[in-house]
């Protein structure tokens, strides 16, 4: 699986039981912590895997870093905050490389595995499926106000612990169910990703606003104009697909384009499993999360929005 499906990562099929799954991230500071900033950037980076239901095993760090101005220590705490979620996570750091950089820039290069016949995409999922959201939408928004300087302190401690919390649990239980389809929403904002599972798939999906989580804070901020460059861009492209009266639902619809930063896995699974599911990760797991649309026969690679 190459380019051409715009799925999460690229996967190999190595042999009979095994199969690569390859995926490189690296981004900006959104947060001025840079151990914290580690932490993020790595979570974010070994999501890819865990959307197509892999286990991630190595990585290499992706570093950009202005020697000149800035101190080593910071870049010290920004690597030791990603290896802290690459022991979390099992993922052993293999090496890397470093380029002088007026701009800081940290990510990974990971590889996993999956056997062959377990690679979930997101072009599988199947009319009458259910979608459940692992993670609330507005981080960008609040990432924005943030470095507006007017982002409350409790707004961005939930940002922070919902960027930091690995995709991992969620990735389990959703194989362990029997997933037909799941990816992960980043840049691309939440419709994006789901887009792109309906055209992939062949299907239409049907989202139920009201039932979407958000951080309240972000609806406050976007009501204020604090959108980030990409979720106007997101609104421009994805806009067209886009079914339903958006304009009514005011600010929840810039949290519809918002781009994530390692936001939450978006699954398709039938209408059991994905109660089984939102009980399961509450349960076993202490995490949140809903269920937020369905897929349909058609209109086809299109969303509607109630
Ligand atoms: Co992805
Ligand atoms: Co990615
Ligand atoms: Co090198």
């Amino acid at each position: 699986m190459g380019l051409e499906t715009s799925d999460d990562a690229g996967v190999y099929q190595l042999t009979g039981e095994i199969a690569l799954i390859q995926t490189a991230d690296f981004f900006t500071p959104i947060v001025d912590d840079p151990f914290t900033f580690g932490q993020i950037a790595v979570a974010n980076a070994l999501s890819d895997v865990y959307a197509m239901g892999g286990r991630p095993l190595t990585a290499l760090n992706l570093v950009a870093f202005p020697v000149e101005t800035l101190s080593s220590s910071i870049l010290r705490e920004i690597l030791r905050g990603g290896l802290s979620k690459m022991d979390e996570a099992e993922v052993a750091l293999l090496g890397g490389h470093s380029v002088e950089d007026p701009e800081v820039k940290y990510g990974l290069a990971v590889t996993g595995v999956v056997h062959p016949s377990k690679i979930m995409t997101n072009a599988n999922a199947k009319p009458g499926d259910r979608l459940v959201l692992t993670k609330p939408l507005g981080t960008g928004i609040i990432a924005t106000a943030l470095k507006g300087g007017i982002a409350s302190e409790e707004s961005v401690k939930k940002i922070v612990a919902s960027m930091v919390t690995l995709n991992r649990n969620a990735s389990e239980w959703m194989q362990v169910l029997g997933a037909h389809a799941c990816t992960d929403i980043t840049g691309f904002s939440f419709i994006g990703h789901a887009l792109e599972m309906a055209i992939n798939s062949g299907v239409g999906i049907v989202i139920q606003s009201k039932a979407v989580p958000i951080f309240s804070e972000a609806l406050e901020y976007a009501n204020m104009g604090l959108i980030p460059a990409g979720g106007h861009s997101n609104r421009q492209f994805f806009s067209c697909r886009v079914e339903g009266n958006t304009d009514a639902l005011g600010p929840l619809s810039d949290l519809l384009y918002d781009p994530q930063t390692s936001g939450g896995l978006l699954i398709s699974l039938s209408l059991g499993k994905a109660e089984r599911l939102v009980e399961k990760l509450k349960k076993e797991e202490n995490i949140d999360s809903y269920v937020v649309g369905e897929v349909t026969e058609g209109p086809l690679g299109k969303i509607q929005i109630l």
